[in-house]
């Protein structure tokens, strides 16, 4: 199996950054930094995102549950840092960066796509997520981070 060669196919398949964000059925806030997210279909408008099934954002994604995909720029590379190192959510969330009334959003973000949960697909360590858009906002110019071989580009 050509696991080895894959792991450097992945590194050099360059990919925006974003930051899936939601709350729980408690009211918690949590949020995971992902680069897995891709554009689905434009008829409904539909995205996706990949989540680890180990990932403690994973179990709040279910059909129905609503989340926001915070597409990064390239001056938040300490907010993707904290949602995808061991730091808490609680951590995560103690800073000035967001919106925490309703579904938690970025304020600078690129982009924020609000989302409903529609399909979760399970598949192997992951779940496929696929979300139906409910809003979006958007910068109005792009400088969105990007994350290939290991590292952010410059
Ligand atoms: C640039 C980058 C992209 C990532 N993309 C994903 C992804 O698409 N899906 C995923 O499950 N984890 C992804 N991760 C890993 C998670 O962010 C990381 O494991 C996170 O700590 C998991 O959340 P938890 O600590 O709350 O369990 C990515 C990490 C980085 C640095």
């Amino acid at each position: 199996m050509p696991k080895e060669q894959f792991l450097i196919a992945m590194r050099y398949l360059a990919a925006s950054v974003s930051i899936v964000s939601a709350k729980d059925s408690h009211g918690k806030p949590h949020a995971m930094t992902a680069s897995s997210v891709t554009s689905l279909t434009v008829e409904p408008p539909a995205i996706l995102v990949c989540v680890n099934k180990h990932a403690s954002i994973h179990d709040v994604l279910k059909p129905g549950s609503e989340m926001c995909i915070n597409i990064l720029s390239n001056a938040q590379q300490d907010i993707s840092n904290l949602c995808s190192s061991k730091d808490s959510d609680a951590k995560r969330f103690d800073n000035e960066y967001w919106n925490k009334d309703g579904t938690p959003f970025l304020k600078e973000a690129q982009s924020n796509i609000f989302v409903q949960v529609d399909q979760v697909i399970g598949y192997h360590s992951h779940s496929i997520v696929i979300s139906k858009v409910l809003n979006v906002y958007n910068a109005e110019s792009f400088n969105t981070l990007i994350y290939a071989d290991g590292g952010y580009l410059e």
